[in-house]
């Protein structure tokens, strides 16, 4: 039976990781593999309302740092117990759009909430759940605000976060860059300023190299030369 496994895809917004978790799920499905993309905040019923209120609720507006970094971990407490460990019990490829380096990034680097606070609650939030691999998708800012610009209804207001200044985003891509270094086997960094195709051989090639009998082998049929 195939072992689950878990990846998670980092970076700032813009930078490609609801597309490359987009090519990287079809190819594991086409290949047979149950894959699970969930995203954060979110992916429960709880976690959808936990999102809301981050993102856009009037609620939220005004909201202290130290809330912030609550909700984000209530909400990915939940996904972990409701969502990801059952799905890698099942042996499901579970791959998260954010997870908990997103918190010790944002949070910690940016918000400037306590490093040693910030890691406590993140690590009693996933209970020991952490991903196999996580894709560091790294872009400068100039770029991903194109990317975006391009992307983004115009008429569509920016969430929360996305109204921050642009040292708020320098911020986190400098954390993002020093998280990759402090966890260099876990963590890794690609060049998200390549074409999509490109960047999407490296994952593959370092999740065949990294994750043992993530792609199933071809059948037997295909192995044959005559
Ligand atoms: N390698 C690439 N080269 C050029 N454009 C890209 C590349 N990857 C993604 N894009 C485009 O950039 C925009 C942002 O990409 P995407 O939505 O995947 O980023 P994201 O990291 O998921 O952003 P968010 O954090 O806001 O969810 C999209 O319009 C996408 O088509
Ligand atoms: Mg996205």
């Amino acid at each position: 039976m195939n072992q689950g496994v878990f990846i998670s895809f980092e970076g700032s917004e813009g930078c490609g990781k609801s597309t490359q978790i987009s090519l990287l799920s079809e190819r594991l499905r086409t290949l047979g593999r149950e894959v699970d993309v969930l995203r954060e905040p979110g992916g429960t019923a709880l976690g959808e309302c936990i999102r809301h209120l981050l993102q856009f609720a009037p609620e939220g507006l005004g909201m202290c740092p130290e809330s912030e970094l609550l909700l984000f971990t209530a909400s990915r407490a939940q996904l972990v117990r409701e969502r990801i460990r059952p799905a890698l019990e099942r042996g499901a490829v579970v791959i998260c759009d954010r997870f908990l380096d997103s918190t010790t990034v944002y949070q910690g680097v940016a918000r400037r909430l306590a490093p040693d606070t910030v890691a406590f609650i993140n690590d009693f939030a996933v209970g020991g759940c952490l991903p196999d691999v996580t894709f560091l998708l790294d872009l400068d800012l100039a770029e991903a605000r194109r990317r975006m610009a391009a992307r983004n209804n115009p008429e569509a207001p920016p969430d929360r976060m996305e109204q921050e200044p642009d040292a708020f985003y320098e911020a986190v891509r400098a954390g993002y860059l020093r998280l990759a270094q402090a966890c260099p086997s876990r963590v890794r960094r690609l060049d998200a300023s390549r074409p999509e195709r490109e960047i999407e051989s490296e994952i593959l090639e370092i999740l065949s190299g990294q994750i043992h009998g993530i792609f199933p082998p071809p059948a037997f049929g295909e192995a044959r030369i005559s």
